[in-house]
C-alpha cells in the first residue's frame, strides 16, 4: 500500500486524485481548510470500503502554524510518503494578508509548497520511488516575480498574485536537487491546463459566470485531467526535476527555470519562513 499526501485533496483535481488512489488500494492523507468537504471525502471513501485508508487533516495552509501542523500530523500517520501532491489553492480577487504578514496567495500557493516539500523530504526518501507533484502553471500563462514587492503591496491583482506564485513554484522545483543532492525524490512541475473545478468560485459574478461558461466548453473534466498525473506518479521521470503541460514535456530553460534565480528565491524564502 502506497501513501499519498494531497494538499487540496477535498476538491477539484486533488479530490479526483484522492478518490482514484483510494479506489485502487492506496492510502491518502488529504489536507484542506474546510471541515465539510473533508467530511464528505471521508464519507465517499467509506462508500468504496476505503475508510481505513483515508485520512483528512484540517489545516489552513496559508499560515506557517498550519503548514507545520501538517508535517507533524503526516509524520504521526506514516514513516514513508510515496507521493506528495500540491493542489491547494484559492483565488483572491482582493489582496489579503495572513496572520504571519504574507500576501495570501504567496503563502498558500507557494510558501506552503516550500515548507511541506522540504519538511517532508525524510519521509519521501523512505519510499521506494518518491515523487513530489507540484500542480501549478509551468509553461502556461506568463507572469513574473516581483522581487522588490513579493507581498504585492502595490498594484495587487488576483491574477498577478497567481502568476507570481506559479513562477515561484517553477523555481522551487528546479532548486530542489540543489538543496537535496542525491535524493531519490523526483520533482514534477505540472500544468494541467484548463480543468473544470471550483477554480472560478471566488470570483465576482460577471467573471465567475464567464469563466464557468468557458469551462463548460473548453475545460477538461477532473477524471480526464488526473490520468497523466497518475501516470507520472506511477512512473516518475528519470531526471531529478521535470516539467509538463499535460502530456507535453516543458523544457527547463529560460528565466522561469533559471538556477541562479531559483537559488535567490530559496534564500529569500528561507529568511521569510525563519529557516
Ligand atoms: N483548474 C484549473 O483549470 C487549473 C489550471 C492550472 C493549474 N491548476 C492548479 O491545480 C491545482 C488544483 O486546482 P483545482 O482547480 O483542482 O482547485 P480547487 O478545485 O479550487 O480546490 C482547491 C483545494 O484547495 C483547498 N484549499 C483552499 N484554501 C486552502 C487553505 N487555506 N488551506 C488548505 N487548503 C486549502 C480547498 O479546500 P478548502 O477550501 O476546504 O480549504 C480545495 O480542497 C492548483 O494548484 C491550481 O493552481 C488548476
Amino acid at each position: 500500500m502506497r501513501t499519498y499526501v494531497i494538499t487540496g485533496g477535498t476538491d477539484g483535481i486533488g479530490r479526483g486524485l484522492a478518490m482514484h488512489l483510494l479506489g485502487r488500494g492506496d492510502r491518502v492523507i488529504a489536507v484542506a481548510s474546510g471541515e465539510a468537504r473533508g467530511r464528505a471525502l471521508l464519507e465517499e471513501a467509506a462508500r468504496i470500503d476505503a475508510a481505513d485508508r483515508a485520512v483528512f487533516v484540517r489545516a489552513d495552509l496559508s499560515t506557517l502554524p498550519g503548514m507545520r501542523e501538517v508535517i507533524r500530523r503526516v509524520t504521526q500517520v506514516t514513516d514513508a510518503v510515496d507521493g506528495l501532491v500540491f493542489g491547494a489553492q484559492r483565488f483572491r480577487p482582493q489582496r489579503e494578508e495572513t496572520p504571519d504578514g504574507f500576501e495570501f496567495t504567496f503563502a498558500l500557493a507557494y510558501l506552503s509548497r516550500y515548507v511541506l516539500g522540504h519538511g517532508l523530504v525524510a519521509a519521501l526518501e523512505r519510499a521506494p520511488a518518491p515523487v513530489i507533484m507540484n500542480i501549478a502553471g509551468p509553461g502556461g500563462l506568463p507572469g513574473t516575480i516581483h522581487w522588490d514587492d513579493l507581498q504585492l503591496r502595490d498594484r495587487y491583482t488576483g491574477m498577478r498574485a497567481s502568476m507570481q506564485a506559479s513562477r515561484c513554484n517553477d523555481l522551487l522545483g528546479v532548486d530542489f536537487p540543489r538543496l537535496h543532492p542525491g535524493a531519490r525524490t523526483r520533482y514534477v512541475l505540472y500544468n494541467p491546463g484548463f480543468v473544470r473545478t471550483g477554480l472560478a468560485d471566488p470570483l465576482p459574478a460577471p467573471q465567475r459566470i464567464i469563466l464557468k461558461s468557458l469551462a463548460l466548453m473548453f475545460a477538461q473534466p477532473v477524471r480526464k485531467a488526473i490520468v497523466p498525473i497518475v501516470r507520472l506518479m506511477d512512473h516518475p521521470p528519470a531526471e531529478p526535476v521535470a516539467a509538463f503541460f499535460r502530456h507535453r514535456p516543458v523544457p527547463l530553460t529560460g528565466e522561469d527555470f533559471d538556477r541562479e534565480r531559483a537559488k535567490r528565491l530559496a534564500e529569500v524564502t528561507r529568511e521569510l519562513v525563519g529557516g
